[in-house]
């Protein structure tokens, strides 16, 4: 019924001409997949030219971040409507390292949610304890506190168009992967907390990616898991030859 959804942020990798070649690279080796979507989330002066790359595929263009506003004096800020100009169906917002090394809290979060939303375009709202807070205990207590104040005040309605990310800190560039039951269990979670606020018709539909060192040796295993219906996937979706077989998985 959910259709796997797999996404490649490339963070602060491939300007313009490095994207044009990535994808030179990636479309021949690409075959589409009818249960599987593919978005690609280049750095924002990359938009353009993957854009006009994936003008002719069925693959999602999108963005790392968002402000919340549609426009005004916030330097170095971009709007969803701006993003939407640029062909982006989809933002990331919430990332680790957008909390860690830039500030953003789960209210600015929210508000990123929101505005892209009544955009028209898809949030992929990243969630995910570090280190010390499973070591104490408290993955399952920061998950939910992180979905239910990011997603505050969203219908249940548009709640069906949300995406979620779960990425355990620890996990992320460090080639150490949670387990397949590790993963599991807090998507089980994540989908209860997504019950709670939108009923579970919403929460059998909401897709949850996995992320945090995925490859194309480990997806098919993660993704056979029965509420992981996708991954956000950092440094394996920056070679051509790996993000295509990491997207051609088979579970
Ligand atoms: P890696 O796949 O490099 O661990 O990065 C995961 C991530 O942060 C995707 O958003």
């Amino acid at each position: 019924m959910r259709k796997y959804l797999i996404i490649g942020n490339w963070k602060m990798n491939q300007n313009r001409s490095e994207t044009a070649a990535f994808l030179d690279d990636f479309l021949p080796l690409y075959k589409k997949n009818e249960d599987v979507e593919v978005g690609i989330a280049p750095p924002f002066t990359s938009i353009g030219v993957c854009g006009d790359k994936l003008s002719e595929s069925s693959i999602f263009l999108g963005a790392q971040n968002c402000h919340w506003e549609d426009s005004g004096a916030y330097t170095g800020e971009i709007s969803a409507g701006m993003l939407k100009e640029c062909g982006c169906s989809f933002a990331i917002i919430g990332h680790s390292e957008r909390r860690q090394l830039f500030g953003e809290s789960d209210e600015g979060v929210n508000k990123r949610a929101l505005a892209l939303l009544s955009a028209g375009l898809t949030p992929i709202v990243c969630v995910g304890e570090t280190l010390d807070e499973r070591e104490q205990g408290e993955a399952f207590n920061v998950v939910t506190r992180q979905l239910e104040r990011g997603l505050a005040g969203v219908s249940p309605e548009k709640l069906s168009q949300v995406v979620v990310a779960y990425e355990p800190v620890w996990a992320i560039g460090t080639g150490k992967t949670a387990s397949t039951a590790q993963a599991q269990e807090v998507h089980k979670l994540i989908r209860k907390v997504i019950a709670k606020l939108g009923g579970d018709s919403i929460s059998q539909q909401t897709r949850i990616l996995y992320g945090g060192s995925v490859n194309d040796k480990n997806a098919a295993s993660l993704l056979r898991e029965n509420d992981i219906d996708g991954a956000l996937v950092g440094g394996a979706s920056l070679d051509a030859q790996k993000f295509a077989s990491l997207v051609g998985f088979r579970v």
